[in-house]
């Protein structure tokens, strides 16, 4: 016998134990569930992220149905907008009776319990695809983007969106819309601010999904550059001033460390996006046989929750949830 009073290995000897030992849990009431809308009626597969699609309003309630007898009982909606109604100014992104009020509207009437999270960016509604309005030389403008910005969420919450989440990484815009939905009588709406958003490739099936890809440029004069870590932290500090009730980190595999950080520097809630990309390789290595589905997926969902989220928007929520129920 080795003198080694010190063995690891106990904590691990059972399933019994190894629950007492277990750190980390995730479950259904941390996911936020994103859907892709449109304003038809049919139902279109999105290639590059089998298994989800763009789907009608009516279609939108039957997915909400399943995914809250899944458990899931938060969404988030991305909407696809017809190439017609897409402009320099991005008016209908503040229409109130635009396809993402009108979805809101749908499900707060029909379906009131659940947690309507929505996007606030210019992306889906801009004829250049970039998430602020764009100056003839290319600029982003960012002043000039806030106050459309700030007509957009207003327009979300009088439809009735319960958290308002910015994606656009403009500089000062939470404060904007905080301070806008207050004075609309709105101070019970909430913000999730994406706090630490990446101008990262692995949003690439994402923009295929809502054909949103920038017609010029890139976006790395807003979305921040992946090389940087401290930075986050100061985007942080601004949130916060700015009255964030929830900050997020996105992407989220490849960005552990960085959500780690906020969790170390934050009293808030923290969300982590697994994004497209994510959601795409997954899938992929499935699909050939070279990953174990259930599992690489479930742990993936494990270490975003480890670093320190407490929140995880991801297309495998339903799936996921439907996993956990099983074990
Ligand atoms: C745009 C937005 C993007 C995503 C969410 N909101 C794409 C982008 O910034 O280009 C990406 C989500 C994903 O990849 O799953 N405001």
């Amino acid at each position: 016998m080795l003198d080694q009073p010190v063995r690891p290995r106990r904590n691990r000897k059972s399933p019994v134990v190894r629950d007492f030992a277990r750190e980390t849990r995730v479950g259904p009431e941390h996911f936020i569930y994103p859907l892709f809308i449109h304003d038809h009626p049919s139902e279109v597969a999105i290639k590059s992220m089998p298994g989800c699609v763009r789907m009608g309003l009516d279609r939108m309630m039957k997915e909400i149905e399943g995914a809250l007898a899944d458990r899931v009982r938060s969404i988030v909606l991305f909407p696809a907008i017809d190439e017609a109604k897409k402009t320099n100014g991005a008016e209908e992104a503040h229409n109130p009776e635009g396809l993402v009020p009108r979805a809101i509207r749908r499900i707060k009437q029909e379906l009131p319990e659940v947690t309507v999270v929505t996007d606030v960016a210019l992306d889906p509604y801009s004829a250049q695809g970039h998430d602020g309005l764009v100056a003839p030389d290319g600029r982003i403008l960012n002043d000039e983007t806030i106050e459309v910005l700030v007509r957009q969420a207003v327009a979300q919450a009088q439809a009735g969106a319960d958290i308002i989440a910015p994606s656009d990484m403009m500089d000062g815009r939470v404060g904007a819309i905080r301070g806008a939905l207050d004075e609309a009588g709105f101070t019970e709406v909430s913000i999730l601010s994406y706090t630490a958003k990446y101008a990262s490739s692995f949003y690439g099936p994402f923009r295929d999904a809502l054909d949103s890809a920038p017609k010029s440029g890139d976006k790395k004069t807003y979305q921040m550059d992946p090389a940087n870590g401290r930075e986050a932290l100061r985007e942080l500090e601004l949130d916060e001033l700015e009255g964030a009730d929830m900050v997020m980190v996105k992407p989220a595999g490849p960005y552990l460390d960085v959500i780690y950080r906020l969790r170390q520097a934050t009293t808030l809630p923290i969300a982590a996006y697994q994004v497209s990309g994510e959601y795409a390789m997954l899938k992929a290595a499935a699909q050939n046989g070279w990953l174990d589905e259930k599992k690489a997926v479930l742990e993936s969902l494990l270490g975003i929750r480890r670093a320190g989220a407490d929140i995880i928007l991801t297309y495998y929520a339903r799936q996921a949830s439907t996993w956990l129920a099983e074990r």
